[in-house]
């Protein structure tokens, strides 16, 4: 294990304990209040040497390290995005942790635009693809052959399959969908929607896909969920901004934190 890591991942279990971490979950934008579901141990990203400094608001800057519906999970509440210094790999460190400390699996999630008239504002969508409509890639400059990584299967069928049984049983609907990649800070043009369209995109949104790659290099198993926070550009005339999307994702917010539990209590 690298020095970087090992030092973290021994701070860490100072701090939380040192029984494996099963599960890892991402938190999107405005669904950072779920990291208040897990009894434990918060510990600020600031604390943590080499974590992102996260400067989005509407995240939750702390790695969350406990218990939730019997698993043992890591919560991370805020991601850096590849919009804020440039850098699609910002995320590498913390996964590389969250593998360090015995996790088999990541869920990210993520607030989102629609293309699909079918899912509205407060809806979810469960990835099961993605396109990487930024053409930007976190392992560009990683030196050995495991940068190749296949993607073929990356959203992970075992866990899809359980996040929709989990999704019957609390009677939310949990549709599949494409999720395109988008650099942001800017949203997309109404043209560019209907370029993801035609290519196949079923929501758009400014991360995740750098998780996704990450995690399937390290060797987790990987999920992702939407919640769906409006509809892309020149589908509606609501007007696209992040506070919108800020307020919007609560709505998703009760809906995954149902999926999410009931997956940990009878899945993970
Ligand atoms: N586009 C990109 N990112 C987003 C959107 C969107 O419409 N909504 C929430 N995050």
């Amino acid at each position: 294990m690298p020095d970087q890591t090992a030092t973290l991942v021994g701070q860490i279990q100072a701090r939380a304990g040192s029984g494996p971490v099963k599960l890892g979950l991402i938190l999107g934008s405005g669904l950072g209040h779920l990291a208040q579901a897990v009894q434990g141990v918060a510990i600020p990203y600031g604390e943590l040497p080499g974590f992102p400094h996260i400067g989005v608001s509407g995240h939750n800057p702390h790695l969350v390290i406990g218990d939730l519906e019997g698993c043992r999970v890591a919560v991370f509440g805020a991601r850096e995005h590849y919009y804020e210094n440039g850098n699609s790999a910002a995320m590498r460190l913390p996964l590389t942790v969250l593998k360090a400390l015995g996790a088999e699996a990541l869920i990210a999630t993520n607030a989102a635009g629609s293309l699909r008239p079918d899912m509205r504002p407060g809806d979810l969508m469960l990835l099961n693809d993605h396109i990487n409509f930024s053409g930007l890639n976190p392992l560009i400059g990683e030196k050995t052959d495991a940068r190749f990584v296949p993607m073929t299967t990356a959203h992970d069928a075992k866990l899809r399959a359980g996040l929709i049984a989990s999704a019957q049983a609390v009677n939310v609907a949990l549709p599949e969908g494409v999720y395109a990649w988008y650099s942001g800070p800017s949203f997309e043009t109404p043209a560019e929607i209907r370029a993801i369209k035609i290519l196949g995109g079923d929501a758009v949104g400014m991360s995740t896909v750098p998780e996704v790659i990450l995690a399937r290099f390290l060797g987790l198993r990987v999920a992702a969920i939407s919640a769906i926070t409006n509809m892309a550009a020149g589908m509606s005339d609501e007007q696209i901004s992040h506070a919108h999307t800020k307020a919007m994702a609560p709505l998703g917010a009760a809906k995954l934190e149902q999926v999410l539990r009931h997956f940990l209590r009878t899945q993970a």
